[in-house]
Order: C-alpha cells, then structure tokens, then sequence
C-alpha cells in the first residue's frame, strides 16, 4: 500500500475543521489520528466497554484499594488515556496493520488470573466449528464492527443457556435431575469480576407456601486466601445437578430459574442488570 496521505490531502478545509472537532471528542484511537482515516471504526469502538475500561466508577475504585495500581493499566489502558485503543490490537508497527491473529490477540488481556475466557474458547464448539471471537462479538447487520459488545447487551444472552428438568421416582423420594446447557463460545459466564449464573430450584407445597430454597452459583470464586477457583459452565457440556425433593415437605410445585448476574454477592443483592436465561414451572403429581 502507497503511504497514506495526509488528512488535508484527502479533504477540502471545510471537512478538516470538521474531522479535527471529532478527533477531539474521540479517544478511542489513543491520540494515534486512526480516527481521521477511519471514522467509521472509531466511532463504532469508541461505543464498546473496552474504550473505558480505566475511567469506569468501578475500576477507579478497586484501583485505589489496588496494591500495585500500575498493573491494572497492563490491561486497561496500556496507551495511558481512557481505556483499550486501536494499537493495543492492532499494534504500533508501520500501516498498514497486519491481519490480526484471533484469540491470541485478545489472550493477552483475557485470560486474567480468575479468567478462562481464551483458554475455554479453544476447547469449544464454536472454536471447532472456525467461529472466531469477534464473530459473536463484533459484527452488526451481518458485517463486522468495531463495538465489541458483552454481556449487558441483553440480545447476546437472549436464548444462551437453556435447562431441561427430569423427575424420577426412587422409592418413596423424588428425584429432580436439572440440566443445564448454553451457546456461549467458551466457559459461561465469560470474564471474571463478579459475572456469575445462577441456579435456584425452589418448591411450594399445597397452600403455596415455600418448602425448598437451593442455589447454585456458577463463576469464578475467590477464596480468602485470594485463590481463584474456577466454578464456570464449560462450553459444549451439559452441566446436571441431582436434587433429591424432600418427601415429607409436600412440595407440589417446582419453579426452576437460570439467571445471569453481574453483580458479585449472594443471589439476593440487588442487580437492575441481570436477566432470566430461562425458567420453568413443574406441577408434581
Ligand atoms: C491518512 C489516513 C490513515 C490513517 C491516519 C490511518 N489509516 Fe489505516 N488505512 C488507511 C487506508 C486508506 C487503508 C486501506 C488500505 C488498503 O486497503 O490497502 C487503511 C487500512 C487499515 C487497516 C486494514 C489493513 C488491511 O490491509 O487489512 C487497518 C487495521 C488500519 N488501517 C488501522 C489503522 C490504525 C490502527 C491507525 C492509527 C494508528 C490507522 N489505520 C491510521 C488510511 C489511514
Ligand atoms: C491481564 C489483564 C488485566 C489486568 C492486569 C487487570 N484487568 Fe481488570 N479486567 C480485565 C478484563 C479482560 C476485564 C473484562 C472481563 C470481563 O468481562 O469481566 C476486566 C474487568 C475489570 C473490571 C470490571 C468492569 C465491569 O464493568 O464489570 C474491573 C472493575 C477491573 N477489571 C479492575 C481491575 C483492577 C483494579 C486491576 C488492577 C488491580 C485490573 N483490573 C487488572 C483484564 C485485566
Ligand atoms: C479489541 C481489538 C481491536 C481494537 C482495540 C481495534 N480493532 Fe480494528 N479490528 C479488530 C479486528 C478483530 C479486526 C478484523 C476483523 C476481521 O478479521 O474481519 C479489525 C479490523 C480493522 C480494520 C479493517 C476492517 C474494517 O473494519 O474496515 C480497520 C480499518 C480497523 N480495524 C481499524 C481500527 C481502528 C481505527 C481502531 C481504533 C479506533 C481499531 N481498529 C481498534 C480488532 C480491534
Ligand atoms: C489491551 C487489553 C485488551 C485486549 C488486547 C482485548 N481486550 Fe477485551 N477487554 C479488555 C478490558 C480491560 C475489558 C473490560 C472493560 C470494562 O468492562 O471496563 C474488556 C472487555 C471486553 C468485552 C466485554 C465488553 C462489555 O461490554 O462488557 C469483550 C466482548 C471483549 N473485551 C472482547 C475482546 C476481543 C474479542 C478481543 C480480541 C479481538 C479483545 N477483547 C482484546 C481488555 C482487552
Ligand atoms: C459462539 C459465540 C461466542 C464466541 C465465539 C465468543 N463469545 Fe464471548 N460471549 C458469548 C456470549 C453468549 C456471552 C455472554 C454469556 C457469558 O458470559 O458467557 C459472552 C461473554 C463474553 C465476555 C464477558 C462479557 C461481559 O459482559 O462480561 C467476554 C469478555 C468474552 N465473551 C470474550 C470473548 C473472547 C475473547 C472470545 C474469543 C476468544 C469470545 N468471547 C468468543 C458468545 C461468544
């Protein structure tokens, strides 16, 4: 490719003034002036989590408690400024960029101590199927685009996991098998900080009063020693949990409910974010 020309080679002054105005108000490509060639990608970028990743309230504040903050901006804004930009992809070599190499590009950043993201990806069905990352990820009315969306935004967890309910008679118990399954491309929940799945199994008797409460927490845990403890859905295998109902509490309802959470705490912290995957309703004979 011939060099790239300049912005005022490639526009009238009217258009430059205008370009200048943008580029102010974009940080996305770490002050580099990708933004003047490639509008279109910067915008785009600058709307996903990843460009501000060092300024959000939440990361501001484990910082400050953090004991070597300098470690955080490794990830978070390598570049200094407000978060990832276009060459902590894309690199800083001489433009044009080489096509870039996925999942190892992202690896760098996302397999974080308490994280599995990229190694549970290699291990998929989406990985053998040749899907890529940004192929969930990044791509808006069939192409690719640089929002790089998540969790919060609720279409990618729209019908990710489903579950499935079995009850058997053993003796004079029941025996309720729940399984749980899900489409993500790698262990569920992906990332780390707090994102988890829920189970909750719970029972009413006759008169509607609640007679079995249990939960189920999938994520990542961390123990008081801070060591991390991987209790995520792995990709592309069904997860079953066996639960014996209590024979003499009576329970003629079951609701089973799978929730996503991005909040860490017990399942009753409040999350105006979180979202039922799926839910179902078994009356027992
Ligand atoms: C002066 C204009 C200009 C600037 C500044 C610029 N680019 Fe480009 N870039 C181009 C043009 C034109 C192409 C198309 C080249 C082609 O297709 O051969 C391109 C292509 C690319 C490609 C695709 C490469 C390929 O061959 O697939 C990437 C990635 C890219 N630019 C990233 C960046 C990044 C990151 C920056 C900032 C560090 C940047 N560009 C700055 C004009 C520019
Ligand atoms: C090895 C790379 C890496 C390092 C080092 C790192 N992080 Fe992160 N961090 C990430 C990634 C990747 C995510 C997003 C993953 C996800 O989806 O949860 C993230 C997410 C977060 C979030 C959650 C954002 C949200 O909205 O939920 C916070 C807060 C955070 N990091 C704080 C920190 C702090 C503070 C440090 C330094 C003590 C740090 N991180 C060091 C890679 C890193
Ligand atoms: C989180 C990683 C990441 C960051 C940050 C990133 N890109 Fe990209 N970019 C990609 C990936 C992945 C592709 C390749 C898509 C493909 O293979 O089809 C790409 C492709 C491109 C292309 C060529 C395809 C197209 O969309 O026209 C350009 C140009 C580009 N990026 C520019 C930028 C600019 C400018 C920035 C900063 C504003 C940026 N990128 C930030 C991951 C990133
Ligand atoms: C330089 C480090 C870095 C690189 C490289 C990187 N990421 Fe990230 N990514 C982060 C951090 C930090 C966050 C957390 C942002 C936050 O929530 O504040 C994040 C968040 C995300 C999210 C969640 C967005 C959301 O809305 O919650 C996705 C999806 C993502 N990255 C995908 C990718 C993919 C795909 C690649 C490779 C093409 C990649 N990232 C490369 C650091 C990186
Ligand atoms: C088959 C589609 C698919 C592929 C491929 C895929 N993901 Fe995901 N990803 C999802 C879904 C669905 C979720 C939401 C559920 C969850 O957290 O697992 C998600 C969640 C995430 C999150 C957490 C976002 C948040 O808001 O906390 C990160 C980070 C992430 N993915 C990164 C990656 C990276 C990096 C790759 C490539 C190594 C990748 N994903 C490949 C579907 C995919």
């Amino acid at each position: 490719m011939s060099r790239p020309r300049s912005i005022a080679d490639r526009a009238g002054p009217a258009i430059v003034a205008l370009a200048l105005a943008s580029l102010q108000a974009t940080a996305a490509d770490g002050g580099k002036g990708c933004a003047d060639c490639h509008p279109r990608q910067a915008a785009a970028f600058e709307r996903s989590a990843m460009a501000r990743a060092a300024v959000t309230p939440a990361f501001t504040a484990e910082r400050a408690d953090a004991a070597d903050p300098r470690r955080c901006l490794r990830c978070h804004a390598p570049g200094g400024g407000r978060g990832v930009a276009c060459g902590d992809c894309h690199g800083s070599g001489p433009h044009p960029f080489p096509p870039l190499e996925q999942p190892a590009v992202c690896a760098r950043c996302h397999d974080a101590p308490g994280e599995n993201t990229v190694r549970s990806f290699l291990d998929s069905p989406a990985f053998a199927a040749g899907l890529r990352c940004s192929d969930c990820h990044a791509v808006a009315d069939g192409g690719f685009n640089h929002h790089f969306r998540g969790a919060r935004s609720g279409d990618l967890l729209r019908d990710a996991a489903t579950l499935r309910a079995f009850l058997r008679s053993e003796g004079d118990r029941t025996l309720a098998t729940v399984t749980i399954r899900h489409r993500a491309g790698h262990a569920m929940p992906g990332g780390t900080t707090g994102r988890a799945v829920w189970l909750r199994i719970s029972g009413r008797d006759e008169g509607g009063r609640e007679r079995l409460d249990r939960r189920w927490r999938f994520g990542w845990n961390r123990d008081r020693e801070g060591r991390w403890h991987d209790r995520t859905l792995p990709p592309g295998r069904p997860v079953a949990i066996e639960l014996p109902l209590p024979s003499a509490a009576g329970i003629r309802h079951l609701t089973i409910e799978l929730t996503y959470r991005f909040r860490p705490g017990p399942l009753d912290t409040p999350d105006p974010d979180a979202v039922i995957l799926d839910r179902m309703e078994i009356e027992l004979p």
